[in-house]
């Protein structure tokens, strides 16, 4: 028994010593981080529904976490969940094949919506391979369906622009205009426009950063602030002061990719070194964490896996605009060299915790966790593989431009003109509610 326990204690010590100079010893960690990953994926469970994280975990977070797993399949050549994530990514694509499945419909927002958006737009990226046809569009042409869902929803009636947090007006939120949504649009109009060439996205990426800037929820100053949402009935006026990093990464994320697609232009190259400085601020000596709850104890489930798309981003970034990479890679490594120490928690002895900072676990354990830990230790890779691909390169994802369009909207996309700006536009009103009617199909009104 005692030598047992000795046994037990060594191994239980060593866990995720992870060699941060050896790729194979990052990959082992982060296999064993994503055993902990699948602890909450139903799918992963007998009888469990694919694409569903366990209870208390919401709908958007499986986005979030079949992304950093993606990019798992791709930084570590790992193709043992292969046929998991390409489930998982077909299971929800709903009915019209545009990350709207019936059984979100009531509830869904267009962050989540958008979060689903970008996995699929890092899967064709990727050239992770299409499902069969027969079974889903391809990840590029299903990225292109939340695209033009998304901005067939654009709301120039209301604070000048922006897209609501909720698609649906019985939802707490309708009135609430928030940074994230907004972001997902942005990057995800801006990625199109990279893989594609097709000009349409990148003007559409300008139109949706121009109004995150005109009002205020994007300050760009050197150290750039992104704050989190205003409300319509105070004609966006009452910023939320809250910044996250997830905020931060998916904004900082999409400026990467307009600096590089217009060869790294002044404006853009500003746009970027401004927000790059504001995310860098969730450092502190070089380690990540989430400023606005970590410290008082109050993150949530949802904030306690921002730093995972962050990491994401924040990795990319140094990809697509390489003279950020040497300010960037050095708090990427810090950071994943304590939160692989954080990783020694729980029954399995590798479990990842909340506080990255003091090199230990912290007792805390969650979805969030293991996802933030994934992400940041893997991104240590993202310099040994080659940049996101394009179509121009050869990339495998079959695409559709009018993907989406076919029963969730009215007509075409139309650009908004760019002349009606915030001062224009603000407070124009609420009772433009019922411009939503045409994008709300009947399947739901039958379920009301
Ligand atoms: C990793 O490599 C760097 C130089 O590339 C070296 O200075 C460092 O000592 C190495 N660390 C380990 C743990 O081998
Ligand atoms: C993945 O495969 C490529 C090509 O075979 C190889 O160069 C690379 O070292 C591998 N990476 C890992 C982390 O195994
Ligand atoms: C991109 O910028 C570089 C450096 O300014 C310049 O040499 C090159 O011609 C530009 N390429 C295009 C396609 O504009
Ligand atoms: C765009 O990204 C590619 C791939 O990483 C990089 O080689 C290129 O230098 C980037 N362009 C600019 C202007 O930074
Ligand atoms: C960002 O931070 C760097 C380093 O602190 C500083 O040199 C630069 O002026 C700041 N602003 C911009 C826009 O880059
Ligand atoms: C981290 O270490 C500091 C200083 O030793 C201590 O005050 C703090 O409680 C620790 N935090 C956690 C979350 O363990
Ligand atoms: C470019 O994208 C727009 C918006 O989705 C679409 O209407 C148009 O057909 C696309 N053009 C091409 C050449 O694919």
């Amino acid at each position: 028994m005692y030598v047992l326990l000795v046994i037990l204690n060594i191994v239980l010590s060593n866990a995720l010593d992870v060699d941060f100079n050896s790729s194979e010893s990052i990959c082992d960690a982060t296999k064993l981080i994503q055993v902990g990953i699948l602890d909450y994926y139903e799918g992963a469970k007998p009888g469990g529904r694919a694409g569903f994280l366990v209870k208390p975990y919401y709908w958007w977070m499986a986005g979030e976490a079949f992304g950093g797993m993606v990019e798992n399949w791709y930084l570590c050549n790992n193709t043992e969940y292969q046929d998991l994530l390409t489930d998982a990514m077909v299971s929800q694509i709903g009915e019209n094949k545009d990350y709207m499945p019936s059984h979100q419909k009531m509830v869904e927002g267009n962050d989540d919506q958008g979060i689903w958006g970008l996995l699929v737009m890092g899967a064709a990226e990727r050239n992770f391979p299409d499902a069969p046809p027969e079974r889903a569009p391809g990840w590029l042409a299903l990225a292109q369906a939340v695209f033009n869902t998304m901005w067939a929803r654009w709301d120039p009636e209301n604070c000048g622009g922006g897209l609501r947090w909720q698609i649906f007006p019985w939802n707490g939120g309708y009135d609430y205009k928030n940074t994230i949504s907004n972001a997902c649009l942005f990057q995800i109009a801006a990625r199109l426009a990279r893989f594609t060439g097709n000009s349409t996205y990148q003007d559409v990426a300008e139109t949706v950063f121009d109004w995150l800037v005109d009002v205020k929820l994007v300050e760009l100053e050197n150290d750039a602030r992104v704050l989190d949402g205003a409300h319509i009935s105070e004609r966006c006026e009452d910023h939320s002061q809250l910044e996250w990093t997830y905020n931060h990464g998916v904004v900082l994320g999409g400026c990467a990719y307009m600096y590089n697609i217009t060869n790294g232009s002044a404006v853009w190259g500003d746009r970027l070194n401004k927000v790059l400085n504001g995310s860098l601020l969730f450092f502190e000596n070089g380690i990540l964490y989430e400023r606005a709850c970590q410290d008082v104890n109050k993150c949530n489930d949802d904030q306690r896996s921002f730093r995972s798309i962050f990491s994401r981003m924040l990795a990319l970034t140094s990809v697509l605009a390489p003279h950020t990479k040497a300010r960037i890679e050095p708090n990427i490594r810090k950071s994943a060299e304590a939160a692989a120490k954080s990783c020694s928690g729980g029954r399995d002895g590798h479990t990842c915790g909340m506080v990255w900072r003091n090199y230990t676990w912290d007792g805390k354990y969650g979805l969030g966790e293991q996802l933030s830990a994934l992400e940041i230790i893997q991104n240590t890779l993202i310099h040994t593989k080659p940049p996101p691909t394009t179509a121009n390169e050869g990339a495998k994802s079959q695409g559709d431009p009018g993907a989406g369009l076919q029963l969730s909207s009215p007509n075409s996309i139309t650009l908004p003109t760019r002349q009606i700006r915030l001062k224009d536009r603000v407070g124009a009103g609420f009772a433009t509610v019922v411009f939503l009617l045409p994008f709300i199909t009947g399947s739901i009104w039958m379920s009301i």
